[in-house]
């Protein structure tokens, strides 16, 4: 049922495996290397070309904005896991683990610069918008970034700042993933905005996922260490739903958790965990991700091609619901 999927997967690897391998010096270019050869899901490169899919286009027109937003999403990964101080992504140690913070940042820098050298390869008359939408994608995601650094030092993030804070630095990159693909399809202003929109619903269900997976995951399954946002005092629907929910004896417990400064990480990490399992919190998410699914199939279904050309992008969303990493 699949083979579309795994087939766009295979040539974006193909290509990816190619990119900064043969660049000098190897200290600056063999860690995005080695992030890229571990793998991940490639949804938003995938997107990209299920989007020249779409409007029946030879996908080979949309690989290099397809490669640029994989690499730049690499990037974000690396400071990101600087930033939240993670060890480990894809199964395997961060850059920052294996080499060194300094590296991190550099190597992410030369990324990001790569990632606009393949926005550059599209034919000339794409290229103002092309240009335009990734750079404001770009400076949409390190304002995402900075709430979510800036909402962990706070204790009243609303449920609406939260919600404008995935869009950000989560949200933002899927929309333009399908938006940069439907550009280079010569879709109508129409069809842009509704599979942008699409991609932005997608995008917060997808974050809100994440941190459910944070929380309840399978680290061999998801390739991340549960518990990091916990650890972190990040302000997740869980944890602001958690605040204003809980009773009192929950409460200073969350209170004594949020505030203590030494503490066991992985005695931290059950007590909030059992609190959000007392509150049933998984299913206020789980409701929640339904509902921002929905939200994106209605984009999807006011699109104007045919439906069954819309099976492979109706799939992949699916998928995506329904994941386990
Ligand atoms: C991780 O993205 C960052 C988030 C926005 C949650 P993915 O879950 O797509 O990571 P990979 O690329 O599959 O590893
Ligand atoms: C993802 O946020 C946002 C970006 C990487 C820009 P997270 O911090 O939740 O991502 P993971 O869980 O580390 O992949
Ligand atoms: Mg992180
Ligand atoms: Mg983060
Ligand atoms: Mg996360």
């Amino acid at each position: 049922m699949n083979t579309r999927i795994d087939f766009l997967e295979k040539r974006i690897n193909e290509e990816l495996g190619k990119v900064l391998v043969n660049e000098e010096p190897r200290s600056l270019f063999d860690p995005p290397v080695y992030v890229f050869s571990l793998g991940g899901k490639r949804i938003r490169p995938i997107l990209t070309l299920m989007v020249a899919d779409l409007f029946e286009k030879d996908i080979e027109d949309a690989i290099n904005p397809a490669l640029a937003i994989e690499i730049f999403h690499n990037f974000s990964l690396l400071h990101d896991d600087l930033m939240d101080k993670a060890n480990l992504r894809r199964g395997s140690e961060t850059v920052h683990k294996k080499w060194s913070a300094n590296t991190a940042i550099l190597s992410g820098d030369a990324m990001v610069i790569e990632a606009y050298k393949y926005i550059s390869k599209v034919p000339h008359r794409y290229l103002p918008e092309l240009l335009e939408v990734f750079s404001d994608t770009a400076m949409d995601i390190c304002i995402g970034q900075q709430l979510d650094m800036d909402f962990e030092q706070r204790m009243d993030v609303t449920e609406d700042e939260y919600l404008n804070m995935i869009r950000l630095k989560t949200a933002v990159l899927i929309g333009c993933s399908l938006k940069l693909g439907a550009i280079v399809s010569d879709a109508s202003a129409e069809d842009i905005n509704a599979l942008y929109q699409f991609g932005i619903n997608l995008g917060l269900a997808f974050q809100l996922k994440d941190d459910l997976l944070d929380v309840f995951g399978d680290f061999k399954t998801f390739g991340k260490k549960p518990g990091g946002d916990i650890l972190s005092n990040k302000k997740t629907y869980l944890l602001i739903k958690a605040l204003k929910s809980s009773n009192e004896k929950q409460k200073a417990e969350l209170d004594k958790w949020l505030t203590a400064e030494v503490f066991d990480p992985e005695h931290k990490i059950n007590a909030v965990k059992n609190i959000y399992e007392e509150l049933k919190l998984s299913d206020l998410v789980e409701n929640l991700i339904e509902k921002y699914y929905l939200a994106s199939l209605e984009y999807l279904s006011s699109i104007s091609v045919s439906d069954a050309r819309k099976n492979s992008l109706l799939n992949l969303s699916e998928q995506l619901m329904y994941r386990e990493k």
